[in-house]
């Protein structure tokens, strides 16, 4: 690896990508100021300009519920794109790294999902990232698609700081119980990416945190991490807060070819969570 161009380099995971890669390789970070990934003939200029060794893709359009109503954007961003930036990659000769989602699975199968599984998504934002990883696929180029599940980091919005605001501000939170995943610290979910370029895997890969649990349980061990156990909290149904896009039931990622191809497991959920708080 000698240059790395990163696009969606200042979005949650793509600050974390950034920080791993530097230092191992050249890393050119790109975001939308430099250039827009749906936009092809941009894509073509800058990774002919760039010449990278890898792209790592981490741009996207990440509003679960706001792609019910932006459709075309949601389609824009996590599909059309991601066509450009494999075409540019093969034109490059360039491996594509592309980060996308559980959310390609409706989340009715019993246990986790495995990386030949047949995608069937619940929602737009599932359909437009599948339509990704088929645009991908399709252009021909090496590629490893990455699917991860229920991120946090330190350089976005996500249900770490969601509970951990609500807790300043009323002393019950009510937390649904009956969606399950693997809560996915992003700084972790960047160091596999850069430890598994070397390996030469292509193709698709699951990679969140080890083990499981609800909505609920996450919530209730970021709680417990905080030292704000005299917050309660209640476990209730998803039809409790009833949103625009369906949610999968479970979210669970088989993590059996990562394991294989890194030669170690990632690390627990629970202790990744403890750490990102005690960082904060
Ligand atoms: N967050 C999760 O829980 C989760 C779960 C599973 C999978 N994923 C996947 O993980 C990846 C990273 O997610 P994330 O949470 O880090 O996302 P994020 O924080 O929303 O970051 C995405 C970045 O892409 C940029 N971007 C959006 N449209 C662009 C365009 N047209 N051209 C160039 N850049 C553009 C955004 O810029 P602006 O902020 O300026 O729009 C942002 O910096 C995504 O592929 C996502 O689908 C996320």
């Amino acid at each position: 690896m000698r240059t790395v161009l990163v696009t969606g380099a200042r979005g949650m995971l793509g600050t974390e990508v950034v920080e791993a890669l530097t230092g191992t390789a050249e890393v050119v970070a790109a975001d939308l100021k430099e250039f827009d990934v749906t936009d092809r003939d941009a894509v073509d200029y800058a990774v002919r300009r760039i010449a990278p060794d890898v792209i790592v893709n981490c741009a996207a359009y990440t509003d679960v519920d706001g792609a019910e109503a932006e459709r075309e954007l949601a389609f824009s961003v996590n599909a059309d794109a991601a066509g450009n930036l494999a075409r540019a990659a093969l034109a490059a000769e360039a491996l594509l790294v592309h980060v996308s989602t559980d959310y390609v699975f409706d989340g009715s199968k019993d246990g986790a999902y495995l990386e030949d599984d047949e995608p069937c998504p619940a929602n737009v934002y599932g359909e437009s990232k599948l339509a990704g990883e088929r645009f991908i696929r399709s252009a021909g180029g090496r590629h490893l698609i990455v699917r991860t599940a229920w991120l946090y980091g330190h350089a976005g919005r996500n249900f770490v700081e969601t509970i951990l605001s609500l807790a300043e501000k009323e002393q019950r939170l009510r937390i649904v119980d009956d969606q399950i995943g693997a809560p996915t610290n992003a700084r972790d979910l960047a160091v596999m990416l850069k430890e598994l370029v070397p390996t030469g895997a292509t193709g698709i890969l699951n990679a969140t945190n080890s083990g499981s649990c609800s909505w609920y349980e996450f919530g209730r061990e970021i709680l417990r991490a905080a030292g704000l156990e005299s917050v309660a909290a209640e476990p209730v149904g998803t039809d409790t807060f009833p949103r625009p896009a369906r949610r999968p039931t479970n979210s669970v990622l088989s993590l059996e070819r990562l394991c294989s191809l890194l030669g170690w497991v990632p690390r627990h959920w629970t202790d990744a969570v403890s750490e990102y708080i005690g960082e904060r």
